[in-house]
C-alpha cells in the first residue's frame, strides 16, 4: 500500500539493539537528524538477551593480535582478516566509550574489569555485567542515552521495504506502524541514509535462543532491494541451550558459554566428560566443535540431550555470577546447584547477512548494515563467542563516521523516492506459514544437514512461495498486510536463500555441517556464497 504519512531525516536507523542505538547516538552526536524505528519496544531485540558478555583485549597481557588469532581460527578460513583487524583494534576503545555512555560492567575489588572466558578464546577477555546479564545492561544504558538525548524514535514499526530514487540510491523506508498515534498505519521515513540494524533470523528454526522478533526482516528487505547477501548457510547453533523437551518451540533459555568458561563440565547421562580428547580446549573449544561433540555423543547414546555439570560452583557462586541462568533453570524445575543441567544445541546466531565493506556500506548506495543483520566478514564460517556485541559497537561507529563524513553531499541530497505504484507488488504469506517454515527448516537445515534433508526443506519452502505467488498473480490476492504476515514472508525469503546456499556448499566448514560431505574442502570452498536477487521477483 502507498504510505499514508511521511517524515524526513538525514538518517533512519532500523533496529534498536547495540548496533542500532550506537549508530543512532553517534549520528546524532555528529549533528545528523536521526530517527530510530524498531519493530517492538526499544529494548525488545536480541541484545537484551545476551549473557556471556563482550569480547575485547582489555586484560593485562592480552593484545588485539591474540584476539585476532582466536577469531580467525573460529572462522574456519572464511574471515576477512582486515575486517577482523578493525574489530579487535578498535574494540577496546569502543567498549570504553560504551562505558562512558553509561553501561556498568562487573569489576573486581581493585576496580579493574572482571573478565571471563568462553569457547575459542585462549585468554580471559570477556567483559560482563550483572554476572550474566550483559546485554540487558548494555540495552538499558543505550536506551537511557537515546531518551536523554531526545532522539526521535518510532516503536512498533515494522520496516517493510527500502525506498530508492530513480538512480537506485537509498531514499528511505516504508513502515507498518501499530498504536503510535500520528504515525499509525503504513508510512515512510524519507532519508538518504538507512542503517539496517534489525538483528538476526533465529526464528527461522523451531527452537532458538532468539526472541520472537528475530525474523530476518533486514536481510529480507535487503534481498528485495537487490543488495548482496552473503554466508547465510553459516547458522551458529549454541551448544548449551536449556533442554525443555524434544518438541519445545520458540525462544529457549540460553546457558552461557561463560558457565563453561568458569569451569563447568559437559557430561553424558553417566557423568562422563566427552569433550576431553576431542580438542585441546575441551569444553572451551570453538562453538561449532562443542556443538558437534554434543550431537555426536547424543547419537552414540541415543539421547535427546547432554548435561552441563556445575554443581561444584556452589550456591553462592551460582547466585552471584549467574543469577539469570539460575533463575531460568529453577523456573523450569532444575536446580543447577544440586543437579546437572540438561542442554542441547539450538539456533543462535546468523554469521552471514547483508554484505558490507569496512564502513558498513552495502551494495545499494546509501544503505548500511551493522550487527547481526550484516556480514562484515568478521565471523567467517563460525563466529567467535562474544564477538557479536563488539561487532555491533565497532561497525555502528564506523557507519556513523562514514555518514557524517558524507556531510554536505548528504545534506544536499533530498531523497526523491519512486512512487509506490512503480514498485513491484509482493506476495504476502499467511501468518500460519511461520510454523511450517520453522518445522521444515529444523528438519532439513538444522545442525546436521545433507543434500537429501536440504532438498526436502527446499521443496516445502518452494511450495509455500509458489502458492503465495500464484494467489497474487492469478487472483490478485495476498494475505492481509500486518506484522505476522510480513514476518512469515520475511522468514520464507531468508529461509529459501539459506537452504540454497547450504545445498551449494558441498563441504563441512565451521557451523555448516554436511553429513554427506564431512570434510572441509579448501580447494573449492574457501570462498563465500554471495546472493543477489532480482528485485522484481524475489
Ligand atoms: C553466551 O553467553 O554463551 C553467548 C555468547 C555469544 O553468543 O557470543
Amino acid at each position: 500500500p502507498a504510505p499514508g504519512w511521511s517524515i524526513a531525516a538525514d538518517v533512519v536507523v532500523v533496529g534498536s539493539g547495540v548496533a542500532g542505538l550506537t549508530a543512532a547516538l553517534r549520528c546524532e552526536a555528529a549533528g545528523l537528524t536521526t530517527v530510530v524505528v524498531t519493530k517492538a519496544r526499544l529494548d525488545d531485540g536480541s541484545t537484551r538477551w545476551a549473557q556471556g558478555g563482550i569480547a575485547a583485549a582489555l586484560g593485562e597481557g592480552d593484545t588485539p593480535e591474540q584476539h585476532l588469532d582466536d577469531t580467525l581460527v573460529a572462522g574456519a578460513g572464511l574471515c576477512d582478516e582486515e575486517a577482523v583487524r578493525l574489530l579487535v583494534t578498535e574494540g577496546p576503545d569502543a567498549v570504553r566509550r560504551l562505558i562512558a555512555t553509561g553501561a556498568h560492567f562487573d569489576e573486581s575489588t581493585d576496580g579493574a574489569l572482571e573478565l571471563t572466558r568462553e569457547g575459542g578464546h585462549h585468554r580471559r577477555r570477556i567483559a560482563h555485567a550483572g554476572g550474566d546479564a550483559t546485554g540487558a545492561e548494555i540495552s538499558r544504558a543505550l536506551v537511557e542515552a537515546v531518551r536523554a538525548r531526545g532522539l526521535r524514535t518510532i516503536e512498533n514499526a515494522l520496516v517493510l521495504d527500502l525506498l530508492t530514487d530513480a538512480g537506485g540510491r537509498t531514499a528511505g523506508v516504508t513502515l507498518h506502524v501499530m498504536g503510535e498515534g500520528q504515525h499509525d498505519g503504513v508510512g515512510a521515513v524519507h532519508a538518504p541514509a538507512v542503517v539496517l540494524a534489525t538483528g538476526g533470523m533465529g526464528q527461522v528454526f523451531s527452537a532458538t535462543t532468539n526472541p520472537s522478533v528475530s525474523t530476518g526482516d533486514g536481510v529480507a528487505l535487503a534481498l528485495r532491494a537487490g543488495a548482496e547477501v552473503s554466508d547465510l548457510e553459516f547458522v551458529q547453533f549454541h551448544p548449551t541451550v536449556l533442554f525443555l523437551g524434544p518438541d519445545a518451540e520458540g525462544q529457549q533459555p540460553l546457558v552461557s558459554e561463560a558457565v563453561r568458561g568458569e569451569g563447568a563440565h559437559l557430561v553424558d547421562a553417566d557423568g562422563v566428560r566427552f569433550m576431553q580428547g576431542r580438542h585441546e580446549l575441551a569444553e572451551l573449544a570453538p562453538r561449532d566443535i562443542v556443538a558437534k561433540g554434543i550431537m555426536r555423543r547424543m547419537r552414540e547414546r541415543d539421547a535427546e540431550h547432554m548435561y552441563l555439570d556445575a554443581r561444584h560452583f556452589g550456591a553462592e557462586m551460582w547466585e552471584n555470577r549467574f543469577p539469570t541462568i539460575l533463575a531460568a533453570c529453577r523456573a523450569h524445575g532444575i536446580d543447577p546447584v544440586t543437579e546437572p543441567v540438561p542442554v542441547a544445541p539450538a539456533a543462535h546466531y546468523a554469521s552471514g547477512g547483508v554484505r558490507t565493506d569496512s564502513h558498513g556500506r552495502t551494495t545499494v548506495p546509501g544503505l548500511y548494515a551493522c550487527g547481526e543483520v550484516a556480514c562484515t566478514g568478521v565471523h567467517g564460517a563460525n563466529r567467535l563467542a562474544s564477538n557479536s556485541l563488539l561487532e555491533g559497537l565497532v561497525y555502528a561507529e564506523r557507519i556513523a563516521a562514514d555518514i557524517a563524513g558524507a556531510g554536505d553531499a548528504l545534506a544536499a541530497r533530498v531523497p526523491q523516492p519512486l512512487p509506490a505504484a512503480e514498485r513491484p507488488a509482493y506476495p504476502l504469506l499467511p501468518a500460519e506459514a511461520r510454523l511450517t517454515i520453522q518445522r521444515a527448516m529444523t528438519r532439513g537445515a538444522g545442525v546436521l544437514r545433507s543434500e537429501e534433508s536440504l532438498a526436502g526443506a527446499a521443496d516445502r519452502l518452494h511450495r509455500l512461495h509458489a502458492d503465495a505467488r500464484d494467489a497474487l498473480d492469478e487472483h490478485g490476492k495476498t494475505a492481509e498486510p500486518g506484522v505476522d504476515t510480513w514476518e512469515a514472508t520475511n522468514l520464507l525469503c531468508v529461509a529459501r536463500v539459506l537452504v540454497a546456499a547450504a545445498r551449494q556448499r558441498e563441504e563441512t566448514r565451521g557451523c555448516h555441517w554436511r553429513e554427506d560431505r564431512p570434510e572441509r574442502d579448501d580447494t573449492t570452498w574457501r570462498r563465500h556464497i554471495v546472493v543477489r536477487l532480482n528485485p522484481d521477483r524475489s
